[in-house]
């Protein structure tokens, strides 16, 4: 066993000093993975930092947001550059290592997310020149605030075999049940609490509303002036970031009549409702569900690429061209692509928090088991994109062979690789090849492996690679048409490997020919 020791003293540190003063030795840090700063997290509370910003922004309403991920940092954005200028935003997260760099990053004027919209940086520069955008941990902010936009984390675990067969799932509400307390522990008795978080249908009834009715019963204040309500984001982290927020059609509803009114009236304030009217549904279970029911429609509509993307490898026919033609029919319009996988925090997750809702909330035997299905198709098709190349590279060895992915993220202008299926893809790689190097023009450090990645295209092609794969489809590859001039560059023997339908042969130097040294998943080679 190892005991701690500090310097010239022989008795173990946890021997003579209590648990919290060894904790508060033992300093906690938490490093930004945009800038690499390392922030020591705070052990005391910010209350002098938030009434200095709170009394220079006091011509201004409150405007909390719980929750500076994705969704919230720019949520922030977008209510910060309101029209009237009439909101200060907040944004509250956590003091851990995980994500205190979130609050360091912002109050030192670094967004702590990355995406190809110049819009966001825009509205960051505005917010700083309104001063009207803080970070903090100090859930004391709830206290001030009018508006309190939850766009906090809401995780499904997930038990899964080594060929990806989902064997169980769970959505431990724990953490959620707990960040409502904090918000009910401190709120004013009118606040309006606006749940965008994605969560599962039936949560707002059962454990939002009576997390809320709890603590102000238990502060003596009054439980039938506060608002609820649900309006899920649309919000996507690529070139559109601001826009899919802000002029976007939103979905709302309320735990009643005068919460909908309430969330109608402030969302008007800060997105473009004129023209995009809002849809006001009749509960907050029909928003929960919608918002679940959306992304269980898109997976399960990718899974079924998965499916014919195989048959077409197996059968030599190149799926683009048959999608192609097939979508010219209106009706079927958004059939997908194939791909690499689905990847994201939400498309791998959603069906199954609406499955367990359906079981868990709702009594329904057996939950949603296609929506279920889809998932677990979904997360397979890494597995089929590493057979895939496998069987390309059936004569390269593992030492002497260089490879290079382009692209890390789980989708194009991107800088999120959470639940990437180039993670997996990239695992199951490296059991088979010595030396794979990763590019990505929006990710500096891939967190989930703990790697560092190129997001330079020039100095990443002067490696002498033997093989390129393509496995996420950012546009920036294209601009220029940089990446055709870079392979032109990188010489003749390279193979490339296109996953995601990037490349155009075309434009490819003159050696490059289909199925002989330029290979696409879905475009099927008939090996006779
Ligand atoms: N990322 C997307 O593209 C997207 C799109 C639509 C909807 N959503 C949904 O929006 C929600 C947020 O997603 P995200 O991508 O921003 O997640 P995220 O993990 O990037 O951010 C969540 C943040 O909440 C913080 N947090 C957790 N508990 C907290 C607490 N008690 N108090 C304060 N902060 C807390 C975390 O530290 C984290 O920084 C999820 O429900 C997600 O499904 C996400």
């Amino acid at each position: 066993m190892c005991c701690l020791y500090i310097k010239h003293n022989k008795a173990p540190l946890a021997n003579k000093y209590s648990i919290e003063k060894v904790v508060s030795i033992v300093k906690k840090y938490s490093k930004s993975p945009i800038t690499g700063e390392n922030y020591l997290i705070p052990q005391s509370n910010d209350r002098n930092a938030l009434s200095l910003f709170l009394d220079k922004n006091r011509a201004r309403e409150l405007i909390a947001v719980q929750g500076l991920g994705f969704v919230g940092t720019v949520m922030s954005l977008v209510v910060a550059n309101s029209d009237g200028d009439q909101y200060a935003v907040v944004g509250v997260d956590q003091a851990t290592s995980n994500s205190y760099w979130k609050i360091g990053d912002i109050n030192s004027g670094v967004l702590p997310v990355v995406s190809s919209d110049p819009l966001v940086e825009e509205f960051f520069k505005e917010s700083k020149k309104r001063k009207n955008l803080y970070a903090t941990y100090d859930t004391e902010t709830f206290s001030h605030a009018n508006v309190i936009i939850v766009d906090i984390n809401l995780d499904v675990t997930k038990v899964r075999d080594k060929d990806n067969n989902i064997q169980s799932y769970d959505v431990p509400m724990g953490g959620f049940k707990a960040a409502m307390g904090a918000i009910g522990e401190v709120c004013k008795e009118d606040v309006l609490i606006l749940v965008e978080t994605t969560v599962p249908p039936g949560t707002c009834k059962k454990i939002v509303y009576p997390t809320i009715v709890e603590k102000l019963k238990s502060r003596g204040l009054a439980t039938d002036k506060f608002k609820l309500g649900h309006s899920y984001e649309r919000v996507m982290p690529g070139p559109n970031y601001i826009n899919s927020i802000k002029n976007f059609y939103r979905v709302y509803s309320g735990m009643n009549e005068a919460s909908a009114d309430a969330v109608e009236k402030f969302l008007k304030t800060v997105i473009s409702t004129d023209e995009y009217p809002l849809t006001r549904l009749k509960t907050t279970e029909s928003t929960e569900m919608a918002k679940v029911l959306e992304n269980s429609y898109r997976a399960m509509n990718i899974s079924f690429a998965i499916e014919w993307s195989r048959f077409a490898e197996n059968s030599g026919v190149d799926l683009y061209e048959v999608i192609d033609a097939i979508r010219l029919r209106p009706t079927h319009a958004n059939l997908m692509y194939p791909g690499i996988g689905v990847g994201g925090y939400c498309l791998t997750k959603d069906p199954l928090m609406a499955s367990w809702a359906s079981e868990q909330f709702f009594d329904l035997d057996g939950g949603l088991q296609s929506s279920v299905k889809a998932v677990e198709k979904n997360d397979k098709m890494p597995m089929f994109c590493f057979d895939f190349v496998s069987n390309i590279l059936k004569q390269h060895d593992r030492e002497s062979t260089n490879i290079g992915l382009l692209g890390v993220a789980y989708g194009p202008g991107i800088g999120d690789t959470r639940s990437s299926p180039v993670e997996d893809f990239y695992n199951r790689l490296s059991s088979k090849y010595d030396n794979i190097k990763c590019h990505d023009p929006y990710v500096s450090m891939w967190a989930e492996l703990d790697l560092e990645i190129e997001t330079s295209l020039e100095i990443f092609l002067n490696n002498k690679f033997d093989v390129l794969i393509v496995t996420t489809g950012h546009n920036d590859y294209l601009k220029n048409n940089a990446i055709y001039e870079l392979i032109e560059f990188a010489g003749k023997g390279v193979i490339i490997i296109d996953t995601v339908g990037l490349l155009d042969l075309q434009k490819l130097p003159a050696q490059y020919t289909q199925n002989n040294n330029f290979f696409v998943l879905g475009v099927g080679h008939n090996e006779e």
